[in-house]
């Protein structure tokens, strides 16, 4: 991976002064859609703001957190490979933060910074725009690391009537149903772990799913965390597959395309997500503003 020797791609808000100026973190970073949402939110609210890219040396994010929020920066977002960074670097975390373990949003408020995660609220917020009822449904999480756990809040919120998380490694999901377990009584939900061995074995997984949702990193690779023998029996054509991964069909999704099930890649995630960091920055008030849709079309054409 390539690690650039500059820090600052043109994001330092000295630059900018008539502007309030945020920013993505990450490594790599020159491809990222980011800037062009939060440009569009900002034009659609009528924000005067300026959003570049950053991208620290791989074991340098709070340096260069540190100089961006210095230097009078307003906001960050984080991706790969820092959201871990992020929340330590944070003087201070939300509730679901905590929770997910990682921090996609940071602000800077009466010189403390803030750390959040929209990433969970961003899948929720896409899954109901396209028609998918997380109430009481059946949901398949796929994937045990720091994508997933990101959103099992989020979804647990809901009240789905259970949520198997599914893993490779069985130590992992086990650790997350444990560490969401009051969540999910509170919620009335079944949250479960299985391998995804067990996947395939139609006694140890007894529910059709409503939602399957993949928040593994094997689609990077063109691999899918569903073997062969476990396609019939976690897809159906009532069932929705959503892929965290987005600028591909990857093929977990073919597998459910075969099995008549609609899918989704996770380009709305993003978009929602973003939103989320937008009205934190920006003021909640601007909702009845901006359009994540719209703006999900655009980068769709
Ligand atoms: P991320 O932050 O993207 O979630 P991570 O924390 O490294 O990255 O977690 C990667 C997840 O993808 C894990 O659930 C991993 O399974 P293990 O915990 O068993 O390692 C899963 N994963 C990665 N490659 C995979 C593959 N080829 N097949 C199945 N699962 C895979």
């Amino acid at each position: 991976m390539s690690s650039h020797p500059s820090t600052d791609l043109h994001t330092d808000p000295s630059l900018y002064a008539d502007l309030d100026v945020y920013a993505v973190a990450g490594n790599p970073i020159s491809h990222s859609k980011s800037p062009a949402i939060h440009q569009w939110f900002a034009e659609q609210s009528k924000q005067a703001m300026h959003y570049g890219l950053l991208q620290p040396e791989m074991d340098g994010f709070a340096k260069a957190a540190q100089a961006f929020f210095a230097a009078g920066g307003k906001g960050m977002n984080v991706t790969v490979p820092f959201k871990l960074d992020a929340q330590v670097f944070a003087d201070k975390l939300t509730i679901r933060a905590h929770l997910a373990g990682a921090v996609n949003t940071l602000w800077i408020q009466d010189g403390k910074i803030y750390g959040d995660n929209t990433d969970g609220a961003g899948l929720v917020r896409d899954l109901l725009a396209q028609g998918i009822a997380i109430h009481e449904s059946r949901i398949l999480l796929i994937g045990a690391g720091g994508a997933a756990r990101g959103v099992i809040g989020p979804l647990l919120e809901q009240s789905p009537k259970c949520l198997v998380i599914a893993n490779r490694s069985s130590a992992k999901a086990d650790g997350l149903v444990k560490l969401f377990a009051n969540l999910a009584a509170v919620k009335e939900t079944a949250l479960e772990s299985r391998t995804l061995t067990d996947l395939e074995n139609s006694e140890k997984t007894p529910y059709p799913f409503d939602v399957v949702i993949n928040a593994t990193a094997a689609g990077l690779s063109d691999e899918s965390p569903v073997s062969a023998a476990a396609v019939a029996n976690i897809f159906t054509p009532s069932s929705f597959a959503y892929d965290m991964v987005y600028g591909k069909t990857t093929t977990f999704m073919q597998q459910a395309l075969q099995r008549g099930t609609r899918i989704s890649d996770g380009l709305g995630m993003l978009v929602e997500q973003a939103a989320d960091a937008f009205l934190l920055w920006r003021g909640a008030e601007l909702a009845s503003q901006i359009d994540p849709r719209a703006v999900l079309a655009k980068l769709r054409s």
